[in-house]
């Protein structure tokens, strides 16, 4: 087992894999990214996170140079590669090399950069016990839908919460819930489950549609709709989800307990629903 990277072509150990300081992705941020995780080896949701790393790059008009099929059979086989069981597979793709410039340089060639590492996870206590988040002014740019590599505030927020003693930071935008700042968020109210709606200032997460799914499937009230953070301090339950924590538990929002201060029992039974999804749907490589 090991870390690997690619890296326009070429396979490496994740340690000796380099890119020019002249990449734009360094210089500016001028890049997008994905992060996939595997499941006994196979790469989970692949589709629908290569389709949204198309939609990011044609966002801010970069052209990845490889089709679909040639990105899945290089994400796979570096997942065979890696030989861990649960990998994380970060893809970045930048602009490229060039002399520092703001404008868009001529006949670049985008740098893409595949990385295969062993997967962190939530531990069992956090699932146990729940975990605790903190709210923060979203200072976010207004296309948060576009997985740009420009995550400055997401850094500062998650750093704050850290600091904080939190998991997460929630970003609120006049007073209304967005996202996290690596996560999307979901408040449970009796038999009736919110999320904010996809839009500018929230990204579409492929474990948020697929949660959407499952609630559907259980019976439960479903609502896309904003929520204010005064709403939020109401819920019964709250909790996250994301390609690598699935569906995150949370008991403690700004320092006060959510609901009884223990994950609550629809949050348990999406999880669960979740795992048997997983179960159900992952392909072999
Ligand atoms: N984060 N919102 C934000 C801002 C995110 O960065 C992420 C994912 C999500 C959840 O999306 P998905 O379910 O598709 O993973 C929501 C990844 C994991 C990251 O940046 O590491």
């Amino acid at each position: 087992m090991a870390n690997i990277a690619f890296v326009n072509g070429k396979w490496s150990p994740l340690s000796a894999a380099t890119v020019s300081i002249e990449d734009r992705g360094f210089q500016f941020g001028d890049g997008v990214y994905e992060v996939i995780r595997t499941y006994d080896k196979n790469p989970f949701r692949i589709e629908a996170h290569l389709a949204r790393l198309k939609i990011s790059a044609d966002a801010v008009g970069i052209n990845i140079p490889y089709s679909f099929s040639e990105m899945g059979k290089i994400i796979r086989s570096g997942c065979r590669k890696a030989e861990f069981s649960v990998t994380q597979v970060y893809i970045q793709i930048t602009r490229g090399m060039a002399p520092r410039n703001h404008r868009f340089p001529k006949r670049v060639k985008p740098t893409v950069v595949i990385t295969f590492r062993k997967c962190k996870t939530p531990s069992n206590k956090m699932r146990r016990e729940g975990v605790s988040i903190v709210t923060v002014t979203d200072t976010r740019w207004s296309r948060c839908c576009v997985k740009s590599l420009n995550l400055l505030p997401n850094v500062l927020a998650r750093e704050h919460a850290l600091q904080s003693d939190a998991t997460e930071a929630i970003f609120v935008r006049d007073g209304k819930v967005m996202e996290g700042a690596g996560s999307n968020l979901f408040a449970v109210f009796g038999q009736s489950v919110i999320t904010p709606p996809d839009g500018p200032y929230i990204l579409s997460g492929i474990t948020k549609s697929m949660v959407i799914q499952l609630i559907k499937q259980e019976g439960l009230r479903m609502q896309e709709k904003r929520l204010t953070l005064l709403r939020l301090t109401t819920a019964d339950e709250v909790f996250l989800s994301g390609t690598t924590i699935e569906v995150l538990p949370v008991t403690r929002l700004n320092n006060k307990p959510v609901g009884t201060g223990q994950p609550g029992k629809t949050t348990q039974t999406l999880y669960k629903a979740f795992q048997e999804e997983v179960l159900r749907t992952s392909q072999t490589v």
